[in-house]
């Protein structure tokens, strides 16, 4: 079964992952990311710099993957899309300048996207010869990753994304590689986190819910903070250093995974029911905790909300998505980008694309 709908070609670089996918319409024919995590490991988080250095490394064998796996020529190509913002300047630069040069050279429209909006239109991708079930619209969605933590209130993935609230501080899964470290476990933290978390006990330490008090609710009911929790885990672990007692590291992994978990998804369902909305999509790399999606799916359904995760390689940073919401624009006929638009790290989510 081969899918119908503008053929195009879509590259991510707003963080640590190289990505270039090519969809024609919904279908994915390839999804071929390079992460420079590896590299990244070393420091125990992403460094600007090496991130875009790795990126300039790695476009061009990720572009030639990418196309050999989808069988198609750049002169196939209806258009190319690429991530714009929000996300690190100098790794969003690569990206651009990678997607304007091949635009140009091929002679095909451009269009400059809002990363955030392309998590969101995940959901609506499939694999070949499979069906999609995607969200109805309107959905409330959460995206959360190691750059983004995000409530959106998504009417249309073209014309009508609304930020309902995002974090003050730490992304979520910033908040797992910062508290990983604290706690001497490997980078990425989601990941080390999940596992000491295994047989620890998640109600052994009560951490903070970061701006869920009564007096936050007002100015700050669906954004997040997660540096009070980071800091509360470092002074737990300088009590037990200053007493001479073993940390209890799993009890402490569990507890902290509670907080964050627990925080994400009242907030998430909080929104549902303040928007009227019973539809909740989440997204990004922290997807991957198996916590969050437990919580997620029990809190969901008590609370009657149907709950959408995307595969998990389409949750966490990928051209694909970014080459799905480009299609989606050519669909609407929405005017491609102007030769001369440039990165914007902090693009808000209401611009899904740039003119
Ligand atoms: O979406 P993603 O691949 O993009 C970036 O932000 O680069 O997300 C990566 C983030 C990292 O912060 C990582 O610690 C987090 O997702 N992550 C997790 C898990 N797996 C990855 N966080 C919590 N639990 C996990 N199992
Ligand atoms: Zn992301």
């Amino acid at each position: 079964m081969s899918g119908t709908g503008p053929l195009v070609l879509g590259i991510e670089t707003s963080c640590d992952e190289t990505g270039v996918g090519i969809v024609r319409g919904r279908e994915v024919l390839a999804n071929v990311i390079a992460s420079s995590v590896e590299e990244q490991a070393r420091y125990g988080g992403v460094v600007p710099e090496i991130a875009a250095r790795a990126h300039l490394e790695a476009m061009r064998p990720t572009l030639e993957l990418a196309l050999e796996t989808a069988g198609v020529r750049i002169a196939d190509l209806d258009a190319v899309a690429v991530t714009a913002g929000p996300g690190l300047a100098g790794a969003l630069m690569v990206g651009v300048g990678a997607a304007k040069a091949l635009a140009v050279t091929a002679g095909r429209p451009l269009h400059g996207v809002n990363h955030l909006v392309g998590h969101v239109t995940a959901d609506l991708l499939h694999a070949p010869g499979e069906e999609a079930r995607p969200v109805e619209l309107p959905t409330v969605a959460l995206l959360v990753s190691g750059g983004h933590t995000s409530l959106l209130l998504v009417r249309d993935v073209v014309h009508d994304v609304e930020s309902l609230g995002e974090t003050l501080d730490d992304a979520a899964g910033e908040a797992f590689d910062k508290t990983a470290r604290l706690l001497g476990l490997p980078y990425p933290g989601g990941p080390s986190i999940d596992r000491a978390a295994l047989s620890g006990d998640p109600t052994a330490i009560r951490f903070p819910r970061g701006l869920t008090a009564a007096k936050d609710r007002e100015r700050h009911r669906f954004d997040f903070s997660f540096s009070g929790l980071k800091t509360s885990v470092a002074r737990y672990v300088e009590r037990a250093e200053a007493d001479g007692v073993a940390l209890p590291t799993a009890d402490v992994a569990a507890s902290f995974r509670e907080a964050v978990v627990d925080v994400l998804v009242t907030k998430a369902l909080d929104a549902c029911a303040s928007t009227g909305v019973p539809r909740l999509l989440l997204g990004g790399g922290v997807v991957a905790n198996r916590r969050l999606r437990e919580v997620a799916e029990a809190r969901a359904a008590a609370a009657g909300v149907r709950l959408r995760i995307p595969p998990l390689d389409l949750c966490t940073d990928n051209g694909a998505m970014i080459a799905g919401l480009g299609a989606r624009l050519v669909e609407a006929g929405i005017a491609p980008s102007g030769p001369g638009f440039g990165v914007d790290s902090s693009l808000p989510v209401a611009d899904v694309w740039l003119r």
